[in-house]
């Protein structure tokens, strides 16, 4: 199988692919503010582009033949709005990759746990950026915050390995660290603090909300006794234990930047694709699927485009590019 890479040994062997840019929340971070907030993330941006099921299989097939991936991550907007979703997941098993996983907001996940984890899905992250639930309602501009709550346990008892993702902020929910933490620990499963990205509305804004990797662990430390633990190669999050029996990450992107061994490529919902989060560029790879020799050339020059130290925010927002 054909392999590309660029100067420092970075491939694509991740693929994550945005299903839809419709979502039933309207995070805060991802969506910007203003009268139409809350209707903002439910009417698609680009619906006359929107693929259909089979192209979506045709494009993730032609870059597996080039690209030997290893695993999938399917996104959003919001993944589990998206109609087609378990035939979508059948033809990429068919296909030949047997890593998928999903990143959700938890909302619709009571209904469906235990059909992904039927379908072959092996891992689900999940936002959840507070256990108070006036906090959560005000960052994630829903109504009720229980249903992710019973979708996240619902996840668990399915089976399926669950990672939560709360994205801290300044003066909203940094007093929530701990809650969360303990939460993850009482139902067992990992959990990763975010720093805030500037992408989408946040890219040239003011960064008083930013709060820091270091303020995460001076915050966990006035409660817990911290060990760092080994991180893997090409994983966003960085791993310590917590009082010994808590194990949690941080994805610090400003801080602790993971660029040097990034093995991600994205593909939006009209078939774009962008090798790297901070460049706003996307490629068309449609045409290209029958010619083997420019689609190499295509995605060869999409690698070039990945920064090779630190994310530098983009215009692209996170429920396009699906995070
Ligand atoms: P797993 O390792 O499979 O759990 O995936 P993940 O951590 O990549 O998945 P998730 O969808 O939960 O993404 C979490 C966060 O990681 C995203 O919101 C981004 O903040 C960050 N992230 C993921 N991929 C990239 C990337 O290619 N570049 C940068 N700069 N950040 C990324
Ligand atoms: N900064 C950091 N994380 C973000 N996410 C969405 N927007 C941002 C942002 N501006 C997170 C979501 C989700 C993950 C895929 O991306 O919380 O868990
Ligand atoms: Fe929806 Fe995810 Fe964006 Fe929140 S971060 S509005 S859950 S796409």
């Amino acid at each position: 199988m054909y392999r590309i890479e660029d100067h420092m040994g970075r491939r694509f062997e991740k693929l994550r692919v945005s299903l839809l840019n419709t979502c039933n929340f309207s995070c805060t971070y991802c969506v910007s503010s203003g009268p139409d907030a809350t209707q903002n993330s439910l009417v698609p941006a680009f619906r006359e582009e929107q693929l259909d099921t089979n192209d979506f299989a045709k494009l993730i097939a032609a870059v597996h033949r080039v690209c030997g991936l290893k695993s999938i991550r399917l996104t959003g907007g919001e993944p589990l709005l998206y109609m087609n979703l378990f035939p979508l997941i059948e033809q990429i098993r068919n296909i030949g990759i047997e890593d998928i996983r999903l990143t959700t907001n938890g909302y619709y996940l009571k209904q469906t746990a235990n059909q992904l984890s039927k379908s072959g899905v092996r891992s689900i992250n999940v936002s959840l950026d507070a256990i108070d639930a006036d906090l959560m309602k005000t960052i994630s501009r829903h109504q009720n915050p229980q249903k992710v709550f019973d979708g996240i346990e619902a996840a668990v008892e399915a089976g399926l390995n669950v990672k939560l993702n709360a994205v801290i902020m300044r003066g909203q929910n940094d007093s929530q660290i701990i809650p969360l933490l303990d939460y993850a620990a009482k139902i067992g499963v990992k959990i990763r603090f975010l720093e805030l990205m500037k992408m989408g509305h946040l890219f040239q804004g003011q960064n008083e909300l930013f709060f820091s990797e270091k303020e995460i662990l001076e915050t966990i430390s006035r409660s817990y006794n911290i060990q760092p633990l080994e991180r893997k190669a090409s994983d966003t999050a960085h791993y310590w234990s917590a009082g010994g029996q808590r194990t949690f990450g941080i994805i610090a992107n400003e801080s602790t930047p993971f660029c040097h061994d990034c093995n991600r490529l994205r593909m939006d919902s009209r078939g774009y694709f962008f090798g790297c989060l901070s460049n706003a560029h996307g490629e068309k790879l449609a045409p290209f699927i029958e010619d083997q020799d420019l689609l190499i050339q295509k995605l060869r020059q999409l690698l070039l485009l990945k920064q090779p130290v630190k994310f530098h925010g983009s215009k692209l927002s996170m429920r396009n590019i699906g995070g």
